[in-house]
């Protein structure tokens, strides 16, 4: 099969997500090894994104692949019901690691699974029905997590009723405060308006995504983790830390949750937690909401519930994470991200400027020195589209969202590796250079 018979027939027998096919331009993809991916023809281009901020380790670790032939060679699928060796490995492994009081797990098979089963846990441990969470959030795909999402891909999907939406902190809007304190405050003093009208004996649990991914990597203000912690306690309203793209070192620490010093009632994963090798996710439950469990039925299930070739997929994989110390490495190669950003800035007009914690990381395109975005709200660019195709052609992948583009890294990345990628950035932001302010800047 050459490389067009293989796309034409990917466009023609399959549907993508999020997109009309007939103007979909699928990347081929052969193989993939560490932080590069292969195209049929010989190409290569840097993983800049991690494919979905998920293939944390790298692509086709031997230690993993190997894991992932024994454990098939050993046991690959049984009943939910029933106790296998890899399932009682990996609890006991992640009850280790997971922080705080975290220490039972519910296995699904990715990050909209978790959402689900974590909704319905909240709900029936609280016996309250609303969930709240923040306007810049993705949660996943399925129904109910569509409803939970607040960003606009949840428009054209009547989801159940039960979520609200509220405003979380955003770099860019300072009439909500100067200072971390004032806007911590201010956002905090508004979410309690909220939870007052909505009220407080009807609202089971707020969800966030300890850093928010897909919708602007935006680490909350200092104190605001803690600060609303300790109002949703006041409230008897549950913290749910979705970690499906923060999790698993890409900030910087197991999971980003940690940066605010707090641990939340549940916390639910995907991606980085086999590192995309095998699907899984997981929602990892606080001791009284584990005990609660014990004794009354938890009224979710699935037939890929603990699937042990999985489970025995993240053990590998979450080895590899440790053992490399990928973690320290994400943090100590934020630092050179952070001053990449620094200098794209001081050399590209278009450049707004970029925001990272560890290997999550994005870049912010604006049109003019007012700072306007070259893309705003929910809208798309020329240029950005002659950006990423400039990337590819000199081997580079990443993801472009409205006005901003990605650097989500797999974590082994090395400084030399990380600079080669800020260079071909570089060059291609002559293309939007070219943009700002009708080409005068
Ligand atoms: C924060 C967050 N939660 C949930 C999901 C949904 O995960 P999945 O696509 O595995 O269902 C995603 C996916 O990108 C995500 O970024």
């Amino acid at each position: 099969m050459t490389q067009q018979e293989m796309i034409d027939a990917c466009l023609k027998y399959t549907l993508y997500s999020w997109s009309a096919t007939g103007r979909v331009s699928p990347l081929p993809i052969e193989r993939a090894k560490g932080i590069y991916l292969y195209g049929p023809n010989g190409q290569r281009w840097m993983d800049f994104n991690s494919q979905l901020m998920s293939v944390n380790i790298g692509h086709s670790h031997p230690k993993v692949i190997q894991a992932i032939k024994d454990q098939a060679d050993t046991l690959i699928y049984t009943i939910p019901g029933s106790a296998t060796k890899a399932r009682a490995e990996l609890g006991k492994r992640l009850a280790e690691i997971v922080p705080g009081n975290i220490n039972t797990f519910f296995f699904t098979l990715s990050g909209a699974e978790s959402n689900e089963n974590a909704i319905k846990a909240v709900r029936q441990y609280s016996g309250r029905f609303k969930i709240l969470s923040n306007y810049r959030s993705y949660h996943g795909a399925t129904s109910a997590c569509l409803a939970l999402t607040g960003d606009p891909r949840r428009n054209h999907n009547m989801g159940p009723p039960g979520f609200v939406q509220v405003m979380g902190p955003w770099p860019y809007t300072y009439s909500w405060g100067e200072t971390d304190e004032e806007i911590t405050r201010k956002h905090l003093v508004y979410l309690e308006e909220i939870i007052n009208f909505e009220g407080p004996d009807a609202i089971a649990a707020m969800f966030i995504e300890s850093i928010t991914g897909t919708n602007g990597i935006l680490p909350p203000p200092k104190g605001y983790l803690k600060g609303l912690r300790a109002l949703l306690d006041k409230y008897g309203i549950l913290l749910v830390c979705d970690e499906v793209m923060s999790g698993w070192g890409r900030t910087g620490k197991l999971f980003a949750f940690e940066h605010g010093d707090i641990v939340p009632d549940i916390v639910t994963m995907a991606k980085g937690l086999t590192s995309s090798y095998i699907p899984l996710g997981a929602v990892g439950m606080s001791d009284p909401i584990a005990k609660f469990f014990q004794d009354n039925v938890f009224r979710g299930g699935l037939t890929y519930n603990a699937h042990a070739l999985c489970l025995g997929t993240a053990l590998a994989a979450i080895n590899v994470l440790m053992e490399e110390e990928l973690i320290e490495n994400a943090a100590a190669m934020g630092k050179v991200m952070r001053s990449e950003f620094d200098r794209l800035a001081a050399k590209h007009p278009s450049v707004k400027g970029g925001r990272c914690i560890g290997l999550f990381g994005m870049v912010d395109i604006q049109i003019n020195s007012a700072g306007d975005s070259i893309a705003p709200f929910n809208t798309d660019h020329p240029a950005m589209a002659a950006f990423a195709r400039r990337l590819l052609e000199n081997g580079l992948f990443t993801f472009i969202k409205w006005g901003s583009f990605m650097c989500n890294p797999p974590l082994c990345i090395t400084k030399e590796q990380l600079l080669e990628g800020f260079a071909i950035i570089d060059d291609a932001l002559e293309l939007l250079d070219a943009e700002f302010e009708g080409g005068n800047p």
